[in-house]
């Protein structure tokens, strides 16, 4: 008869040891809740490939802010869906364009219980669906997008928005970005940069969520699936450039790079559970065949292992509310 030398799992024999011994945490204060809002629209509409999520009208979405607000959520981050979309984007740099609107609208209703966010690109408001403006040749060019996010960035800035989230994958976005804010005085607005985009597949429920009129895909800007080491040079460009807080997204296909971003930078590295990891568990947990608030807490106490100071995330409120219980 031979005993083990070492006994790992005295530490697992209780829940009160496994309390006390847990390295990771997660609470409400770590989360963001993304929200659409849609212009011309009534009544709330639900999104079919993302149940249990909806684009919102002006009304609809203060008061889901002040339900995430009282549920503790550190946030929410919105996405317009304008009625009209030209070749420019023009919606998002009018002042009177849906996602200034809302944001004012938030602001006003939670002031500052909630660090409220701002999507700073041009997909939602442009008729080809497109990060940026094209060239002639159909490309996206980069530097004239750059200036229509320096225009959205003040747009959105006049609106009230804390933080603007640069999502768009253009080089030199965030130092652009940033010149414009400090010239303008706006020297407090926190700029969130995408780092690490990766071009994929787990956006899809989203398309629908902003009625996308993207045709094609993005993989001229945002990052190959296979490539770690370059996200983390986006991210360290971005600290370089002004960011004030660097994203990974989606999250968990690509923990390894969050946790590379993580030992490379010392600024908050957030994470974005995105609609496809969102919709999956819905889809699996309706058939009954997952667990789906074991899946859902145990997928976002991953990305905070792996590295997230902090998670967007369509749960972010149902998960505060479970977060609490627990305390
Ligand atoms: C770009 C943007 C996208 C998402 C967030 N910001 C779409 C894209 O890059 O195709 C996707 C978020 C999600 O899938 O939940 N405005």
């Amino acid at each position: 008869m031979s005993f083990p030398t070492h006994r790992p799992r005295r530490l697992r024999q209780s829940p009160a040891v496994r309390r006390l011994v847990r390295e990771t945490h997660l609470v409400p204060s770590q989360l963001v809740l993304p929200m659409f809002v849609r212009e011309g629209i009534s009544a709330p509409a639900d999104i079919g490939s993302m149940p249990g999520v909806q684009q919102h009208t002006l009304d609809s979405l203060r008061r889901a802010a002040v339900s995430a607000a009282e549920a503790g959520v550190g946030g929410v981050m919105l996405f317009g869906v304008p009625a009209v979309r030209d070749a420019n984007g023009s919606g998002a740099t009018d002042p009177d364009g849906i996602l200034n609107v809302a944001t004012a609208a938030v602001v006003e209703e939670v002031g500052d219980a909630l660090v409220v966010q701002t999507d700073l690109c041009l997909d939602e408001f442009t008729d080809h669906g497109h990060c940026g403006v094209l060239a002639a040749d159909g490309t996206v060019d980069n530097d004239a997008t750059l200036e229509r996010y320096t225009d959205m960035a003040l747009a959105q800035a006049r609106a009230g928005s804390h933080l603007l989230g640069l999502s768009g994958m253009m080089d030199g976005q965030v130092a652009a970005v940033r010149d414009a804010l400090e010239a303008e005085g706006f020297v407090d607005t926190l700029i969130l940069a995408y780092s690490a985009k990766y071009a994929g597949a787990f956006y899809g429920p989203f398309r629908e969520a902003v009625d996308s009129q993207l045709k094609g895909d993005r993989r001229q800007y945002q990052l190959d699936p296979g490539n770690g080491r370059e996200g983390v040079k986006e991210a360290l460009l971005d600290v370089e450039e002004g960011a004030d807080i660097v994203m990974v997204k989606p999250a968990l296909p690509y923990l390894d790079v969050l946790a590379d971003v993580r030992a490379s930078v010392d600024i908050p590295v957030w994470a974005y559970q995105v609609s496809g990891e969102y919709s999956m568990v819905e889809a699996a947990a309706a058939n009954g065949w997952i667990d789906r608030r074991g899946a859902i807490l145990e997928s976002l106490l991953s990305i905070r292992r792996a590295g997230a100071d902090a998670i967007l995330t369509y749960w972010a409120t149902e998960a505060a509310g479970w977060l609490r219980e627990q305390l």
